[in-house]
């Protein structure tokens, strides 16, 4: 099959990729672009261990085609949430709170932890299993992962009380 090329941009640099229309974002992040901590689970939008944020929204990655990318889209893997060699708050709670076993679910979860913290800074407990409710986890160490994100949202609160 033929191959278009367009320039994206992902974790702030923009790159020049050669790949097929139907080509799903996630190869292109894993095996164009060499960032492979954005996982492949099920390929069929159902598990969340392949999320990324485009725009700033988390999206299943094996779902976005290639041919559906735009130059102007900011795709964030996982490896983009690092700044400045420092973990996000959501990655350095989850290893805080040992919220994972294997670790293959890990990324996914934190990509959609992320959207939903910037959407909303301080969700309730319910909010939260709700937000996280379709991204699966095979060793099932969902507690840990509701109570690493509790603590970013307890740190959020703080300092929203300390700007009141
Ligand atoms: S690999 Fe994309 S949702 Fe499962
Ligand atoms: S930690 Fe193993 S799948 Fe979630």
């Amino acid at each position: 099959m033929a191959k278009t090329n367009k320039s994206i941009i992902v974790n702030g640099e923009h790159h020049e990729v050669s790949a097929e229309s139907s080509e799903p974002l996630l190869w292109v992040l894993r095996d164009r672009l060499g960032l492979t901590g954005t996982k492949y689970g099920c390929g069929e939008g159902a598990c969340g261990t392949c999320t990324v944020l485009i725009d700033g929204k988390a999206e299943r990655s094996c779902l976005v085609a290639f041919e559906d990318l735009e130059a102007r889209h900011a795709i964030v893997t996982i490896e983009g949430l690092v700044q400045d060699g420092e973990l996000s708050p959501v990655q350095h709670a989850f290893v805080e709170h040992n919220a994972f076993a294997c670790g293959y679910c890990t990324s996914g979860m934190i990509m959609q932890a992320t959207d939903l913290l910037t959407i909303n800074k301080t969700p309730s407990r319910s909010e939260i299993i709700e937000a996280m409710n379709d991204n699966l986890c095979r060793c099932a160490t969902y507690p840990s992962i509701i109570t690493a994100i509790e603590s970013v949202v307890k740190e959020n609160g703080s300092k929203s009380e300390d700007q009141s």
